[in-house]
């Protein structure tokens, strides 16, 4: 089988990353999650949605892996076992974020803008499935330090991010959370991928947009 390919900015236009990364388990680390074609076929990770069937999708998802596969279920594995193969997608990039709002990094698309301005409508459960209904109090936006002194300091939205990510996908494993300041870090850890890097590598904005974490003027 050709190796998986899975894309953030389809899968993100109609899901909160809490679903994948909290409720279905998936690692935020390439390769890490060790998922196998059983787990799909049991209803796990990629088979949670891609199971063929309604439950809340409709139509329904086409389904992950089949072992041993009919002959004419073929066409159906390319579609995700599509690495270095020319398949025909039902979403083409260019065309599916056409209208959507322009960033100038990252895959170009301002994924915040873009919910906020209802182009994008995000599911936080997988459809036919309860929603767990959290009943966190959001705390308020506040500022980071920027212990360096030529970059301002940095305005954190917990409201906005709550919404991508609950609160579980953050604290307590990422920042402890109990109170602002517990937990030290620094811009070169961000780069290594830790803190707010987790996420601002290679999914959400990139690093380079310094301005757009530190706004706040130099004083
Ligand atoms: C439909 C499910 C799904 C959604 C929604 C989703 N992700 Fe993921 N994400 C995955 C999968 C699958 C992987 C790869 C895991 C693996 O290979 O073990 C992944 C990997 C990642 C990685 C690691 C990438 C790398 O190159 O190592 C990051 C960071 C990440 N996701 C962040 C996010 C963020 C932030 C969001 C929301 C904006 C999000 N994800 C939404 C399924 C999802
Ligand atoms: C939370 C639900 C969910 C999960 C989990 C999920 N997907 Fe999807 N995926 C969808 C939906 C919904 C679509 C759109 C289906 C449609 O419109 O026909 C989709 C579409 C796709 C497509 C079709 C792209 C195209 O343009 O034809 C691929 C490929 C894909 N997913 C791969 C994966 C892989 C690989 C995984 C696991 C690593 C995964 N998905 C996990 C919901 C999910
Ligand atoms: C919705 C996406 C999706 C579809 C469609 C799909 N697969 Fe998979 N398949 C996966 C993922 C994800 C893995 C885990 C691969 C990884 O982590 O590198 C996998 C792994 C496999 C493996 C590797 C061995 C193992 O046990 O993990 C085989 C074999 C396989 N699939 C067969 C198939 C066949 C045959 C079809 C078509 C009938 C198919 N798959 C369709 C997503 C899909
Ligand atoms: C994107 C990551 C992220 C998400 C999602 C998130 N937080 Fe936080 N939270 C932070 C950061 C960063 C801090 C500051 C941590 C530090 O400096 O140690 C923080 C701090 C806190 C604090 C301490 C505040 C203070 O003033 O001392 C509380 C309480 C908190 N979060 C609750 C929540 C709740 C409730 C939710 C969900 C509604 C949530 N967080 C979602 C990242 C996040
Ligand atoms: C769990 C993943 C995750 C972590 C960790 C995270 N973010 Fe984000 N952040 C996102 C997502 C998803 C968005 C939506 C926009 C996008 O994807 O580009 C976002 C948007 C933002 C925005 C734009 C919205 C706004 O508030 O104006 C800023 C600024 C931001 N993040 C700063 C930070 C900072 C600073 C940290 C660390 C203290 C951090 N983020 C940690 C996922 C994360
Ligand atoms: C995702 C948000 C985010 C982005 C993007 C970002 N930073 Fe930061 N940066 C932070 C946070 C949060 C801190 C504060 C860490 C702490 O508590 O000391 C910080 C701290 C710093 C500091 C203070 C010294 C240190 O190591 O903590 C410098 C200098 C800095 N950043 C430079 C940059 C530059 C240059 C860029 C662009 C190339 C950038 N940052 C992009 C979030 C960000």
């Amino acid at each position: 089988m050709a190796k998986v390919v899975f894309d953030h900015w389809l899968h993100r236009s109609q899901f909160t990353c809490r679903v994948c990364h909290v409720d279905l388990g998936f690692l935020m680390k390439k390769g890490e999650t060790r998922m196998k074609a059983a787990d799909n076929m049991k209803g796990y990770y990629c088979g949670a949605c891609h199971n063929g069937e309604k439950h809340g999708f409709d139509p329904p998802v086409f389904k992950a892996c089949s072992i041993p596969p009919a002959p004419d279920e073929m066409p159906r594995c390319d579609r995700c076992h599509s690495y270095g193969k020319d398949i025909k997608r039902k979403y083409e990039f260019a065309k599916f974020t056409e209208k959507m709002p322009k960033a100038s990094l990252g895959n170009g698309i301002d994924w915040e803008k873009a919910e906020t301005s209802g182009l994008i409508n995000l599911k936080d459960n997988v459809p036919g499935t309860p929603l767990i209904k959290r009943l966190m109090p959001v705390q308020k936006d506040f500022s980071l330090e920027s212990k360096g002194s030529w970059m301002g300091d940095i305005l954190f939205s917990h409201k906005k991010h709550a919404k991508w990510n609950g609160c579980e996908l953050c604290h307590p494993d990422i920042f402890l959370g109990v109170s602002r300041g517990a937990t030290k870090y620094n811009m070169f850890q961000i780069y290594e991928g830790e803190y707010c890097g987790v996420c601002h590598l290679n999914v959400a904005f990139p690093l380079r947009d310094c301005m757009r974490c530190h706004v706040k003027p130099v004083k």
